[in-house]
């Protein structure tokens, strides 16, 4: 654990502002991937009263929003969390709304990710993924594919023993033998460095089953905010607590 006396100021209470906090930024030290477990979009909705799924949808405008501010903040990767192999247990309405959400999501915003130079990936067991939602994606990815800026991977149907059980499977089918470098290299996000940040909304202190290999190092940064409510920043006060983190991988 770093000391107390190594670790800069916290950001003082009160309200400063946007600039303010983003000028706070050390540029040379902006994580190259950040992932975020985007949690808290039903207690959201059930707060204001209203359906889950208005939750959702707001939670699809926060997307929007952190796409974008990742991109301009410099971050390489994003990797967000969007439906877990585990999320087919809500409702058959829910989990239909998901999917519609997803699609009209995807088709709604692709033209504005192509201005933003986005790539978009798919990590998970996208073939269970139902095929309207499979062909969008496959559609928006090609459409995103000679893009050089951010890389976007949304999570779909992701669980992170899911992902390792596969990534062995890929290695053994290879005839490969099993080292820490074939795995990672059959894992889904092989074309990402692993994430320096994961940050979770909405106050609980889990992983849920998200990129358990890739984490192995990462910072953690968990805001009570909701979902819907996380926005560009929310974003810039994540990476201000990981500018103060002081990492050693294990080394003293
Ligand atoms: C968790 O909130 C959120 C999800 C399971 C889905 C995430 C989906 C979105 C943000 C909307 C669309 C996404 C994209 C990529 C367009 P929860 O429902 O578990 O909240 P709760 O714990 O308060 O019930």
């Amino acid at each position: 654990m770093p000391t107390l006396a190594k670790r800069r100021p916290a950001v003082p209470t009160g309200e400063p502002s946007l600039d303010a906090l983003e000028a706070r930024l050390d540029r040379a030290r902006i994580p190259r991937h950040v992932a975020v477990i985007m949690d808290g979009n039903g207690r959201w909705a059930k707060s204001r009263g209203l359906p889950r799924l208005m939750g959702h949808r707001a939670g699809a405008e926060s997307v929007r929003e952190i796409v974008r501010a990742a991109g301009e903040l410099g971050i390489g990767t994003l990797t967000l969390y969007a439906f877990s192999t585990e999320n087919w247990q809500r409702s058959p309405l829910e989990v239909q709304g998901l999917m519609r959400l997803l699609v009209h999501t995807l088709r709604k915003e692709s033209q504005e990710l192509h201005k933003n130079g986005v790539r978009l990936h798919a990590v998970g067991r996208t073939d269970g993924l139902p095929a309207p939602v499979r062909k969008e994606l496959e559609r928006t990815i090609e459409f995103l594919s000679a893009n050089r800026g951010l890389h976007l991977n949304l999570a779909l149907n992701y669980g992170g023993r899911q992902e390792i059980v596969d990534a062995a499977r890929a290695v053994a089918r290879a005839g490969e033998s099993i080292t820490e470098e074939s795995i990672a290299r059959h894992l889904y996000t092989a074309h990402s460095p692993d994430p320096d940040l994961v940050v979770r909304t909405s106050g609980e202190f889990r992983l849920s089953n998200f990129l358990l290999w890739q984490s192995a190092y990462a910072e953690i940064h968990v805001t009570p905010t909701f979902w819907p409510d996380f926005r560009r920043r929310e974003l810039v006060l994540a990476l201000l607590d990981y500018q103060r983190r002081e990492r050693r991988f294990g080394a003293a």
